[in-house]
């Protein structure tokens, strides 16, 4: 862990008193180290014994009435390589889940550029309290990963799951994490997402309802872990900035093409999850089309199939991945799809599915891979698939 930076949010629990030694252990392991209080958790551990621990300044205020100085939230959340919240109270994890920005920590979580990690802790009712759970899904949902409470002895002197996790534990799965952001350090991946707009006239195209989500959270899990990621987008309301991101806006099948044939040669690793439209108007009015006639008969002729093309020309050191969207035979036509195009392999899913599909924000896949292999995952969020994806990619499909 040498030299990555962990911002600390410490909330007010018993539970505070262990940050003390998650502290030694993350120091131990030339971690930097900065720390955010709840003006609460203050009662429970003393903000010197966490400056003098952490080798930093404590932050728990937004302004230092001492000096009269501004603690900038927004640079607080630009400068960890991870964000920790350790312990997570019942009441903060309320506020996160709903946005609001009461003191400095909450604030600096709507403001984190990082990856945010939590450990919960609290009493055993309070734990497995409806409430708490439908609060940790929707954390989860967010994007937050979440490190479970442990069992044993409770502060209240009850024994069930709340407690912490113990600073051991925590370690090992922040170590997890740095393994697994530096996966696909010095790789290019190129990323196609979104629907395409195949022109009418000036005002009007022929579409779908792709949203573009599960291409763009393929490219924030490929950049959490490394890669240099070149994302290709038609019409989204996605956005995405990162210092590894290229992200070229485009409308047409053809712009698309046109771009991923220009960067193909130097990837590593190609995602197709773009909805490409697969016809387009042949000879596109250059004026709004008047509504004269009765009936009006528009030509379409065949667009290029882009991953098609770029699986013709991938090299043995390319890695393809391609998507299949089936209302039918999702199987038979994932299976063709992936040898027809040169794919390592088809991520299918079908609108079948309850949840998966169209602008929602779960999805249900298959995954077909070269050897024929086919493995079924769960309902998930997106960002929880795309990760399934990439780890796919990671530990199944040789380079
Ligand atoms: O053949 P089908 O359109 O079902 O294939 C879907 C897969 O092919 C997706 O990965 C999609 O991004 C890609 N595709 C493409 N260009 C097309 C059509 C589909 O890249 N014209």
């Amino acid at each position: 862990m040498k030299g990555k930076r962990i911002l600390l949010g410490i909330t007010g629990g018993i539970a505070a008193y262990k940050i003390a030694f998650l502290i030694r252990l993350l120091k131990k392991k030339e971690a930097d180290v900065k720390c955010i209080m709840t003006p609460a958790s203050c009662d429970f551990i003393s903000p010197l014994t966490i400056a003098t621990l952490s080798e930093n300044p404590v932050y728990i205020d937004f302004w230092n009435q001492k000096d009269g100085t501004w603690t900038n939230h927004v640079d607080l959340g630009m400068w960890p390589d991870v964000f920790l919240i350790a312990p997570l109270t019942a009441n903060t994890l309320a506020k996160l889940i709903h946005g609001q920005s009461d003191n400095l920590l909450t604030a600096t979580f709507l403001s984190a550029k990082s990856p945010v990690i939590v450990a919960p802790a609290m009493d055993l009712d309070m734990y497995i309290h409806p409430a708490t759970k439908r609060n940790l899904a929707q954390l989860e949902l967010d994007g937050v990963q979440i490190i479970p409470a442990e069992s044993g002895e409770l502060a209240s002197g009850l024994v069930g799951q709340g407690r912490l996790a113990e600073p051991e534990n925590i370690v090992a799965v922040l170590e997890e994490f740095f393994a697994k952001s530096n996966a696909f350090q010095g790789q290019k991946v190129l990323i196609t997402a979104g629907p395409t707009y195949e022109r009418i006239d000036p005002v009007r195209f022929i579409g779908n309802h792709s949203s573009g989500k599960m291409g763009f959270e393929i490219a924030k899990v490929f950049l959490s872990q490394g890669a240099e990621v070149t994302l290709i987008s038609g019409p989204t309301k996605e956005k995405l900035t990162h210092k590894n991101l290229i992200l070229h806006s485009i409308q047409t099948a053809e712009e698309m093409l046109a771009e991923v044939q220009s960067c193909w040669k130097t990837m590593n690793v190609g995602v197709f999850a773009a909805a490409v439209a697969d016809y387009r108007p042949e000879s596109p009015e250059v004026q709004k089309i008047k509504k004269n006639e009765e009936r009006m008969t528009i030509n379409l002729v065949k667009n290029p199939d882009i991953l098609a093309w770029a699986g013709a020309n991938k090299t043995e050191n390319q890695k393809l991945v391609g998507f299949a969207l089936e209302t039918n035979d999702a199987e038979k036509h994932g299976f063709d799809k992936l040898k027809r195009k040169n794919l390592d392999f088809i991520v299918v899913n079908t609108l079948e599915d309850k949840g998966a599909g169209f602008g929602v924000d779960t999805n249900r896949i298959k995954i077909i891979d070269k050897s024929n292999k086919l493995i079924s995952f769960e309902l998930k969020p997106k960002h929880q698939v795309a990760l399934d994806i990439v780890n796919y990619l990671k530990e199944n499909i040789e380079s």
